[in-house]
């Protein structure tokens, strides 16, 4: 794929370019911008570590000022103060122009059912109290990683569509029991009106953005569910507003068939906070994997988004070095975007195209021929920095590569 094409392609994926980017184009040039980094369990402070790299060659080259306040949340937060999300963490997010998160879990919780205190709880009530509502989840693919996904490239060639989740409601957020005597437990699914539509409006905008191919999936399993009949309905009565969009309507268990046959006949899919999990994780496969793909959730206040990579904690891979960063700083360019600054987001993804096409890449895309963590982000910040030129000395980042082999 030529360079062109390729950003051609980036920019028709912006989810969060158009007219809330120009809203904030007033301020683009107002001060420091207030972030605040949440790095997380696991392999979540490495990679945020090279994010914020990235960021900071932006800041250098734009003449921007980012003003980083760290803050706990997860198991890590567990540790050292009792609780997954303090209070305080909550104040700096508010106070902040944008979140950027790594990732939660630890797996001495995850063994542990009866766990009264997890460190998921930390992520859930951070979304709930910022009313971030809409995860948005890019899958993109990369030409030079055809042959690490599973599916044929001939299925993948082209594969270009954009989940939309609901984040705060449904089964995660419902009444939980377990009966005293341990025999029963329910999670109750509920969804209204209001939060359905609140999130469809953005899928069915984000549709009729140029590039987009205007088709709009509803994900649900209307066929049992009552919530997603709700969905269904809410979604039927909405679309005669986006005449230009074609709407269609898939149970779940079928979506998750045709991501893997067909992916190319999605644009933007719309659904539920569960289903939405799950598909999204799925379709990271098609990428080449789950270590590339970012996302941003946006909320009721339109001032505030978190940016973070899909994938989870990888505690296995915790400070080794070999975690891929590109999940973590392809969200840091969706928040560049966010705060208005377009140019330096598309430099971003410039860059890690870059990285990708010249092979430069972590462990789980290349088990053999690897480069560290610390590697990727160096040379995608020394990108951005204008310190590549046409022709890379390999040689020497060769020596920057893993010997583990
Ligand atoms: C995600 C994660 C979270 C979720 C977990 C860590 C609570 O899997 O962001 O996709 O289920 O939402
Ligand atoms: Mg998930």
């Amino acid at each position: 794929m030529s360079e062109q094409m390729n950003d051609k392609k980036a920019e028709s994926k912006n989810p969060l370019s158009g007219n809330q980017a120009e809203q904030r184009l007033g301020t683009k040039f107002g001060g420091a911008r207030k972030i605040a980094v949440i790095e997380g369990d696991g392999i979540g402070p490495e990679v945020t570590q090279q994010s914020i790299r990235v960021l900071d060659a932006i800041a250098e080259s734009f003449g921007h000022e980012f003003n980083y306040t760290y803050c706990l949340m997860g198991a890590d937060a567990i540790d050292k103060t009792g609780t997954p999300l303090p209070d305080e963490t909550i104040e700096v997010c508010l106070n902040s122009d944008a979140i950027l998160f790594g990732a939660i879990g630890h797996p001495k919780y995850d063994n542990d059912p009866t766990a009264k205190v997890r460190p998921e709880q930390g992520l859930l009530k951070l979304r709930k109290s910022l009313q971030l509502y809409a995860n948005i989840r890019p899958i993109s693919t990369y030409s030079s990683l055809h042959h690490l996904s599973p599916l044929k490239s001939k299925n993948i060639e082209g594969v270009d569509f954009i989940i939309f989740r609901e984040l705060t409601g449904g089964i995660y957020f419902g009444k939980k029991e377990t009966a005293a005597d341990g025999s029963q437990a329910s999670d109750d699914c509920v969804y209204s009106r209001a939060e359905i539509e609140r999130i469809a409006d953005l899928a069915f905008h984000f549709a009729q953005k140029p590039g987009r191919r205007k088709k709009l999936t509803l994900v649900d399993k209307a066929n049992v569910l009552e919530t997603s009949r709700l969905w269904r309905k809410v979604v039927q009565e909405m679309a005669p507003q986006y005449p230009d969009v074609t709407v269609d309507y898939m149970f779940v268990d079928n979506a998750a068939m045709q991501i893997i046959l067909n992916p190319k006949q999605f644009d933007v899919i719309l659904t539920e906070n569960m289903f939405g999990d799950i598909i999204s994780d799925e379709a990271s496969v098609i990428s080449g994997s789950l270590g590339l793909l970012p996302s941003a959730s946006v909320g009721i206040n339109e001032r505030i988004a978190l940016f973070e990579p899909i994938h989870g904690s990888y505690p296995q891979a915790a400070g080794k070095d070999i975690a891929n960063p590109i999940g973590s700083i392809l969200s840091a360019a969706m928040m560049l975007e966010f705060l208005g600054m377009e140019e330096e987001a598309k430099l971003v993804r410039d860059a890690v195209n870059w990285t990708l096409q010249y092979s430069f890449v972590t462990k789980d895309i290349d088990p053999v021929n690897f480069y560290f963590t610390s590697t990727i982000g160096e040379l995608i910040s020394d990108y951005v920095s204008g310190k590549i030129s046409g022709s890379v000395k390999r040689e020497n980042i060769e020596l920057r590569k893993s010997t583990i082999i």
